[in-house]
């Protein structure tokens, strides 16, 4: 999957990340794979919406104690954090902050950093985490009525609705984040926040890489409604790419829902 000149084509494909909807992508390397990442919004709500899980033959993302590190080889990390790059947030779960104590930064990579947005209905994770206290900047995403101040360590404190059966309703997120000028949405995990948004048919895209590795438990990658019958489940049309020794697929999801569930 490397190209001869990775250097080059990724500034060219960078240039592109806010040209804007008449721009044309650059040929290369890269297109096939990031083309659909930076095309424009096609959904009423103005965003492009990305998810990414990197997963074990077996489905799984992590170990039963939260282990994840690494389920991907090298091109899965330097894949994640090219996806950052060409963001304008990352989203992860409270689950990701209390078992990696990520920096979600794009240092492995030229470009700039996301606006960086945890989901923590009821602000459970301590403010004492590293993503809370420096960095980019941070948002620390909430039910309305969990309490607090309006700062969690340095990070700014976004209250949404609460939905029925708990958490956050992700339309809402998405109209904040596209009202702070936050449009390419990159969901980075864990697979509860993965699956709640492919739950609410809320994502363009789905990067999943599978790694030739069996764990035979651990944390699951999606967790979705159930469903009856084969006939019942979600199909889409996906690409294969090479990142050897991982396998990197590219489902084209276009905001549907499993199960046909709202
Ligand atoms: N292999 C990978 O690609 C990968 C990527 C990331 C993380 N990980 C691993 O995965 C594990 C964590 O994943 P996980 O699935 O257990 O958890 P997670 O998705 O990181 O976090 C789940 C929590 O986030 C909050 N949340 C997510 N979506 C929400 C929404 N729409 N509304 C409200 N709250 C929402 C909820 O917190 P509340 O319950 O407090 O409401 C929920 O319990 C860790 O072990 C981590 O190392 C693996």
């Amino acid at each position: 999957m490397e190209p001869a000149s990775p250097a080059a084509d990724w500034s060219a494909l960078l240039a592109h990340r806010d040209a804007g909807a008449g721009a044309t992508l650059p040929d290369g390397p890269f297109a096939a794979l990031f083309g659909p990442v930076l095309a424009p919004p096609a959904a009423p709500d103005g965003c492009r919406v990305i998810g990414r899980l990197a997963q074990t033959l077996d489905g799984r993302i992590a170990t039963a104690a939260g282990s994840s590190q690494w389920i991907g080889g090298p091109g899965d990390i330097l894949h994640t954090h090219r996806l950052r790059a060409l963001c304008h947030a990352v989203v992860v779960g409270a689950g990701t902050v209390r078992h990696d104590n990520p920096r979600l930064t794009t240092r492995e990579v030229p470009g700039p950093d996301p606006l960086r947005v945890v989901l923590d209905t009821d602000r459970k994770l301590s403010a004492d985490y590293g993503i809370f206290q420096g960095g980019p900047p941070t948002l620390l995403v909430c039910a309305a009525d969990a309490g607090g101040a309006e700062h969690h360590g340095q990070a700014e404190v976004l209250r949404l609705p609460r939905i029925t059966g708990g958490g956050l309703a992700i339309p809402p997120l998405l109209a904040a984040l596209k009202a702070r000028g936050a449009s390419r949405i990159f969901v980075e995990g864990g697979g509860l926040t993965v699956s709640r948004f492919l739950a609410a048919g809320c994502l363009d895209r789905l990067h999943v890489t599978v790694a030739p590795v069996l764990l035979g438990s651990g944390i699951p990658a999606f967790t979705l409604p159930e469903v009856a019958r084969i006939a019942d489940g979600l199909r889409f049309a996906w690409r294969v790419h090479d990142i050897a020794p991982d396998i990197l697929i590219d489902a084209a999801l276009d905001r549907a829902k499993p199960g046909g569930h709202p």
